[in-house]
């Protein structure tokens, strides 16, 4: 099983984002098959199409896009906003699909993990980043699914995640990853 290169898109550009930190306990967590990247998004101006024209393209979104292609595989970590996907991440997930017909997310599989600290962790989110991600041909793994709630109380001073079972339970995710994503993605 050759390595893969797992972009990993976090949802919330605060300090002290629990996404992010989940985001970064992950690394320790994977399998060694798969080495994870948060590749950033707040630096992303807000897709406009007047400029996603030759000679206009902000660099920072060519970067982005050329990120994506080169990955074998993307992994969303996000809080959900007012039941939906922040408009940050949205955002990406916009500038990534064009120009029209040549989509950065095409055919990648793809998984999700929504963090709240609130009870259903972010269950809104997870689902509409689905919505987009049947849209975007990007195979998304279905189980286990990922909900992880009550997140205010889950890390040390440190940014580890204190709780076992949560240790655990993401441990096997990413390891479930890894299999849907030799399945999955291209050979
Ligand atoms: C604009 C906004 C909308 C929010 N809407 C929801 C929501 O619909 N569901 C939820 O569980 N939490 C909601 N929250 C609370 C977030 O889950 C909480 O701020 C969380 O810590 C954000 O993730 P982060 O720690 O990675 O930044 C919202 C927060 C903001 C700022």
């Amino acid at each position: 099983m050759s390595t893969k290169d797992v972009a990993v898109l976090v949802g919330s550009l605060r300090k002290d984002s629990l996404n992010r930190k989940v985001a970064n306990a992950l690394a320790g967590l994977s399998p060694a098959s798969l080495k994870t990247e948060i590749v950033e998004i707040g630096q992303l101006p807000l897709y406009n199409q007047d400029d996603d024209a030759p000679g206009h393209v902000p660099a920072a979104w060519q970067a982005f896009r050329d990120r994506i292609k080169q990955a074998d595989a993307v992994l969303f970590v996000t809080p959900e906003y007012n039941r939906s996907v922040p408009g940050v991440l949205k955002n990406a997930i916009d500038v990534g699909s064009r120009p029209y017909g040549q989509s950065a997310w095409n055919g990648k599989p793809g998984a999700v993990i929504s963090v709240s600290p609130g009870a259903i962790g972010g269950y809104g989110a997870n689902h509409h980043l689905r919505q987009s991600m049947v849209f975007l041909d990007v195979p998304m793994m279905h189980q286990p699914e990922a909900y992880v709630g009550g997140a205010a109380n889950l890390f040390d001073d440190k940014g580890g995640i204190t709780n076992a079972s949560t240790r655990e339970f993401l441990g096997k995710f990413m390891q479930a990853f890894a299999t849907w994503i030799e399945r999955n993605g291209k050979k």
